[in-house]
């Protein structure tokens, strides 16, 4: 599989962190650090910082995500946010299946399909995350379930869709924990996600998507786990809101 056929995508997850004022702030400290980058740059703000983070980031090589989406056109949703909505501010890319949205929102393998397709009808780039918890993983199960979330996510999303859908692995245990998976266990999973791409797709589309890795990405450890030919990108929580530090993995997601 050749990594040069596929674009590399260092995406910051904001998470609940950063009143808009803050973001502003951030983006103002972002946008020299990654500016000379070679690899996609994504933000991914929360809802109430996406018109700040839109607009300042006109004319820069960063592009806006949100955390979420849902998957009503519109209608008596309280509180829940349309894919539409979120396009009309300019927003281009979306996080579904968070784990932390699978966790605390009762988020399914079912909800993040219908997620993934409202937001791709709407022309959004889809950020689909799948990983297994620490129980999962000492089980061995942890192949069968990210095949298994992978599959579920992508029901009904064309070929032509996947263009614009990226694949974040990202290990429950891993994230915000500071223990990392190691850059064999990441390499591991995401090439057997690509398997499942390419079972799904064909091996010329599954060639073309993007796979990330996620759970305490760092500053120190970016180099050596973006060194795999399977791991194209990062999916960041923490270190995506110091400059410094995503400045450094953007830098070492552009060799
Ligand atoms: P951390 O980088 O803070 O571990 O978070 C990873 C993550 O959940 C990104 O979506």
């Amino acid at each position: 599989m050749d990594k040069a056929k596929r674009k590399a995508i260092i995406a910051g997850n904001w998470k609940m962190n950063k009143t808009a004022t803050e973001a502003a702030e951030l983006i103002d400290a972002l946008i020299p650090a990654v500016k000379d980058a070679d690899c996609e740059v994504v933000i991914c703000t929360p809802f109430t910082s996406l018109v700040t983070a839109v607009e300042k980031c006109k004319g820069t090589n960063i592009h806006v995500g949100a955390e979420n989406v849902h998957f009503e056109k519109s209608g008596a949703y309280t509180g829940e946010i349309s894919a539409d909505m979120l396009v009309d501010l300019g927003v281009e890319y979306v996080i579904v299946g968070h784990s932390e949205r699978r966790q605390y929102f009762a988020e399914t393998d079912v909800t993040v399909n219908k997620r993934a397709r409202a937001a791709l009808a709407a022309g959004l780039k889809v950020i689909v995350c799948v990983g297994e918890s620490l129980e999962q993983r000492e089980q061995g199960v942890t192949e069968e379930l990210v095949r298994m979330q992978t599959k579920i996510a992508l029901l009904g999303v064309t070929a032509e869709e996947m263009k614009n859908v990226v694949i974040a692995y990202e290990p429950v245990w891993a994230i915000g924990t500071g223990r990392t998976a190691t850059s064999d266990q990441a390499q591991e999973v995401c090439a057997s996600i690509r398997k499942v791409l390419g079972e799904l797709y064909g091996e010329t589309v599954a060639e073309g998507v993007t796979v990330q890795y996620g759970g305490s990405m760092n500053a120190g450890n970016a180099d050596e786990l973006l060194s795999k030919p399977d791991v194209d990108g990062g999916l960041i929580g923490g270190a995506s809101l110091k400059a410094d530090a995503f400045g450094t993995i953007v830098a070492a997601a552009s060799k």
